[in-house]
């Protein structure tokens, strides 16, 4: 039986102004909040972990147990941190759910501070997205406006106060506790692990660091239960998610659907590679995963299953190419991605991801030798598992797959002097 989609999050999307508290409240917003308040906390600790819900920013951490990690309350602050510091190539789903319904996000960051004792919580927020920040601070004046945050939240004695912080736009704050050294106000660069934020997170106090659609994933668990967010998925990988089609597809967009369902289901219900073309290779999460191609089609898009094939599930950023794509050209635009992000602190990403993108650009451009593609390579074996955290080995997963499949396409730029897709782009990476 196919897999039809799962939509709970994007449920109201098309609602007309669905960003509104109105239009939240009619769709029973906020009800999973009245429910939450009036179970003890720690009982919200294990429905989450229960249900097996999993970190939806990539890594699919167990979020019942990250928040389970925080040390016993010794009367000093502890905070919950939403990173909204949405920025790899490809992914673009969290910005969206905020845009079209930011009031389930809140009522995710009230039930979750509830369930960890927070009183304060953060949201994180990529610079650039301007009218995501309005849209945030818009739904934050409603919500305190309404009683669902504040002093006293719906009578419960509950106190919360949300911040929604606007970060400068580096990639590296999506890196957690790069994204904690920007909010203290320091350039964000990653900090050694451990200590997990959980033990010493924000201001070195306990902190839960979770991306915007675990905490909006919350309240649907909290009100309809453990059994019914079972009910979709896997047994290792439950629940849904977003699934952010782009590229190369008759219709783009989110596709919610439960974790498990193949690119070729996702593609039926998209309309397909575009203009009938055939699909060359796929990004399963985003561009630090390794590029897939028609062979994977249908790996079922689950932790376990995309990691048996040799890949992390991520972000669930499906990006599409079809066969006009020059391989080496993609690879090459997010090369120069990786070298820009890259925060410095380390040798092997700083100095790598430089000659990772020179290396690339002149292959692409038709000026290449044999002996480059052993450099890449070369670069990329030391820059994987030596750097200091997840950026530079996601730099490397798009060119040593790229070779490993498409080793002929690099030999063509080599022996033919230019892009065989492109000629003008000599022009470009010149
Ligand atoms: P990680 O596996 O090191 O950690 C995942 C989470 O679990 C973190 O919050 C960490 O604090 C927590 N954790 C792990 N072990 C713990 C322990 N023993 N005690 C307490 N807490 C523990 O992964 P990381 O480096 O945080 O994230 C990498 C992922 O980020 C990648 O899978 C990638 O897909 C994703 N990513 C997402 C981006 C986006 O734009 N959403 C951008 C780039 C990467
Ligand atoms: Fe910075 Fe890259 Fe090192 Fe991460 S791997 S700490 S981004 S230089």
């Amino acid at each position: 039986m196919a897999t039809t989609l799962t939509p709970v999050l994007s449920r109201t999307w098309d609602v007309n102004r669905s960003w509104g508290l109105d239009a939240y409240e009619r769709d029973g917003g906020y009800d999973a909040l009245r429910k939450a308040l009036t179970l003890p906390a720690a009982d919200l600790v294990t429905m989450v972990k229960d249900a097996g819900l999993r970190g939806r920013g990539g890594a699919g951490f167990p979020t019942g147990l990250k928040w389970s990690f925080l040390p016993a309350p010794d009367g000093g602050p502890r905070y919950l941190v939403v990173n909204a510091d949405e920025s790899e190539p490809g992914t673009c789903k969290d910005i969206p759910l905020m845009m079209a319904n930011p009031q389930v996000l809140l009522e995710g960051v009230a039930i979750t501070s509830y369930a960890i004792g927070c009183n304060h919580a953060f949201i994180y927020l990529r610079g650039e997205v301007l009218h995501v920040y309005r849209r945030l601070l818009r739904a934050v004046e409603e919500a305190y406006a309404k009683g669902y945050l504040g002093k006293d939240v719906l009578g419960s004695g509950f106190d919360l106060d949300v911040t929604v912080h606007a970060g400068a736009g580096a990639y590296i704050c999506g890196e957690e506790t790069a994204l904690l050294d920007s909010l203290e106000g320091r350039r964000g660069q990653p900090r050694l692990k451990p200590p997990f934020p959980a033990v010493a997170g924000l201001y070195a106090r306990p902190t839960v660091v979770n991306n915007v659609e675990s905490v909006a994933s919350v309240p649907s668990i909290v009100a309809n239960g453990v059994d019914w967010f079972r009910s979709m998925g896997t047994e290792k990988s439950a629940g849904y998610g977003l699934f952010s089609l782009s590229g190369h597809v008759t219709r783009p967009g989110q596709y919610e659907a439960p974790l498990g369902i193949t690119l070729r289901e996702l593609l039926d219900m998209a309309g397909g590679v575009r203009n009938g073309n055939r699909l060359k290779f796929w990004t399963p999460g985003g561009s630090s995963t390794p590029l897939f191609t028609d062979e994977h089609l249908d790996v079922p898009l689950d932790y376990e299953s995309v990691g048996a094939a040799g890949s992390m599930l991520g972000t669930r950023a499906l990006q599409i190419f079809d066969e006009t794509t020059c391989v080496v050209r993609a690879i090459t635009r997010w090369a120069e991605f990786y070298a820009h992000e890259s925060c410095g602190k380390c040798t092997p990403c700083r100095e790598g991801t430089y000659w990772l993108k020179q290396v690339l650009g002149r292959i692409e451009a038709g000026h290449g030798t044999q002996e480059d593609l052993s450099v890449l390579l070369d670069v990329c074996d030391n820059i994987l598992g030596r750097s200091f955290c997840a950026l530079g080995d996601g730099a490397t997963s798009t060119i040593t797959s790229g070779i490993a499949l498409f080793r002929d396409e690099f030999e063509a730029h080599i022996t033919g002097g230019r892009c065989p897709f492109d000629p003008a782009a000599s022009a470009l990476f010149d």
